[in-house]
C-alpha cells in the first residue's frame, strides 16, 4: 500500500480528483493518510472530512519564523511516514530539509507545460494569464518530481490543452484543470502505486 500526504492550499480539486480515483478504484494500491494545509481556510481541508481522512493546518503564520515552520511541517509529515508527497495546488515553497529527505517522492502538479510558463512566480490563475498573453495555441498540465528547484524536477507526465481565442484565464484554468490535471495527477499516482515509475538518469521511465 502507497501512504499518501497530500499537500493543499486551497479548494482544493486535484485532492478530490485523487479522492475520487481511490474510491473507484482507478487508483490502487494506495492510502491518503493525511492531508496538510498551510491555509486554515482552505476548502480542501473540508474535502478531506467529508472522506474521513486526517486532516491538519500547518501556517507559516503561526511560527515565529520560518524555521519552526518547516520543522513543524516535517514533524507532522513523519507522524504518518509516508512512502510519497503530493503537491496538490500547494503554494508553499518547501524546506529543502524536507526535499532532501523524500528524493523522487514528492510530486507536484503545474498548470502548465514545463519547461514553458514555470519557475519562480508562475502558480496558480497567474500562470493562465501569462499563456493567454503571448498567445500560445498549447497548454497544459505537468506532473513532476520534485527537487531543490521551482519546477525543475523530472517530468513523469504532461496533457497538451488547446487555449481558444477569447478564453478569460478562468475559462482557461477550468479546461485545464478538467482536461489535463484531473487526469493525470490520479494517473501517476497509480502508475506509482504499482511500481511502475523510474528516473534513470534525471530522465523518467514508465514501464
Ligand atoms: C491547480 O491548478 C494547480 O495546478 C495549481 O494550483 C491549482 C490548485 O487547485 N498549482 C500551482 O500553480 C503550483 N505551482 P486545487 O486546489 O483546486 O487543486
Amino acid at each position: 500500500m502507497l501512504r499518501v500526504a497530500v499537500l493543499v492550499s486551497g479548494g482544493g480539486t486535484n485532492l478530490q480528483a485523487i479522492i475520487d480515483a481511490v474510491q473507484s478504484g482507478k487508483i490502487t494500491n494506495t492510502s491518503i493518510e493525511v492531508v496538510i494545509s498551510n491555509n486554515k481556510n482552505a476548502y480542501a481541508l473540508e474535502r478531506a472530512k467529508k472522506n474521513n481522512i486526517q486532516n491538519v493546518c500547518i501556517s507559516p503564520k503561526d511560527f515565529e519564523t520560518r524555521t519552526e515552520f518547516n520543522e513543524a511541517l516535517l514533524s507532522e509529515l513523519d507522524k504518518y511516514n509516508p512512502d510519497l508527497i503530493v503537491l496538490a495546488g500547494c503554494m508553499v515553497v518547501l524546506p529543502e530539509s524536507l526535499i532532501k529527505k523524500y528524493p523522487n517522492r514528492i510530486i507536484n502538479i503545474h498548470p502548465a507545460l514545463i519547461p514553458s510558463f514555470c519557475g519562480t512566480g508562475y502558480y496558480g490563475l497567474h500562470v493562465h494569464e501569462k499563456v493567454l498573453e503571448r498567445g500560445v495555441k498549447l497548454t497544459g498540465a505537468t506532473v513532476h518530481f520534485v527537487d531543490e528547484g521551482t519546477d525543475t524536477g523530472p517530468i513523469i507526465m504532461q496533457k497538451a490543452v488547446e487555449v481558444k481565442y477569447g478564453d478569460t484565464p478562468e475559462e482557461l484554468q477550468k479546461r485545464v484543470m478538467e482536461q489535463a490535471e484531473w487526469v493525470i495527477m490520479p494517473e501517476v499516482i497509480n502508475l506509482i502505486a504499482n511500481g511502475r515509475v523510474e528516473v534513470i538518469d534525471g530522465i523518467v521511465k514508465i514501464s
